[in-house]
Formats: C-alpha cells, structure tokens, sequence
C-alpha cells in the first residue's frame, strides 16, 4: 500500500460509529475508540468519536455536521455490510460531491489478503466541502485493519485537499 510511514499532519479528525446496538447502549461502542487511537498514533488530532444508529438520516446528519465544523477526516465505522439495517455508504454517497474511490479499493485488497469476506464491505470514501469521509467495517479489528491500508496516502490525500503545500512529486 505504498509508502508504510503514516502522516497524519496533525489532521482534525472525527470517528462516527454506525450501530443500532451500540447507539442504544445494548453494548459500549469499542471500535470508534479503537480507530481513534491509531488515528492518534498517526499523527492525527482527534476531535472526538460519535455513536449513531443505522438510520441514514442520523448518518447524513452526522456527516454534514463534520463538514460545518471543518474536519479534515471522517472515518465512520460499520453499516457497509449486505444487512438490510446496512446503509453507511448509502447515507456516505448522498452528502458527498465527489467520490474517491481508490482508498475503500485498496482497503478491500489488502483486506482480502487476511479474509475473503473482505469483498463482503461496501464502503466507500468521498468529500464534501473540504471533509474527506471514508468508511470502515464495524468491528475494531477489521476498522484498524482497513484504516492501516490507508494510512499512507490518506494524509497526503488530506494535504492537498487542505490546500497545503503539498506536492505531488514523489521524492
Ligand atoms: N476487513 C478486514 N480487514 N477484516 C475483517 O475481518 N470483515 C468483513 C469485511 N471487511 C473484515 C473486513 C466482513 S465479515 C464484513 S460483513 C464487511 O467487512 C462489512 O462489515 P460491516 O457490516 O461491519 O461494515
């Protein structure tokens, strides 16, 4: 997944878990602060992780507020399965203007290479305004698993969309 060095550049970030069960407090939401933590591992300033039910209107709302409050990252955690209650990269695709569909494709191939029931995740990644929203699987090891997939061109990925001075070239 190219580079292996993780560059978070101190990125405001925010972790939305997606869970009927975990929003109704039938358990305590595990994998938002497993994410949170390798975000801050990363280099990442986290701003915080969030709890919403399986309902696309709680996630867009969830999203769009992200996006008011001018974070950089929006990780959201769950829903992308084939469950009928599955609507994150539904609710994902309606706010977002463009799509980015690299990171949930290297996401599933890298995933792939520890379970097949990799392909099973229907996540997906795009922007809207200058936040950048991709999804993970709901369990703490396969989020952590997805998001490491990423780490390296994320936090590029997150310099030019901020309008840093980054450069393309590689060194
Ligand atoms: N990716 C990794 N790296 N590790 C995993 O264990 N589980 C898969 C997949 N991606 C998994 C993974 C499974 S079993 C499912 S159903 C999908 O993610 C969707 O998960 P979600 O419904 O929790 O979002």
């Amino acid at each position: 997944m190219g580079e292996r060095v993780p560059r978070g550049g101190a990125h405001r970030a925010l972790v939305v878990t997606v869970s009927d069960r975990a929003s109704a407090g039938v358990y305590e939401d595990e994998t938002g602060p497993a994410v949170a933590a390798l975000l801050a591992a990363s280099g990442y300033e986290v701003a915080g992780t969030r709890v919403v039910p399986d309902e696309r209107p709680d996630i867009e709302a969830a999203l769009t507020r992200a996006a008011d409050e001018d974070l950089a990252l929006v990780l959201t955690c769950g829903g992308t399965g084939l469950s009928p209650r599955d609507v994150t990269p539904e609710a994902t695709e309606a706010v977002c203007e463009r799509r980015v569909p690299g990171l949930p494709e290297a996401m599933r191939a890298a995933s792939a290479r520890i379970t097949d029931r990799a392909w099973l995740s229907r996540a997906t990644a795009g922007i809207v305004g200058r936040t950048l929203v991709v999804n993970l699987p709901g369990s703490p090891r396969a989020a952590t698993e997805n998001l490491e997939a990423v780490l390296g061109p994320l936090g590029h990925g997150l310099d030019i969309l901020r309008g840093g001075p980054a450069t393309c070239a590689r060194p």
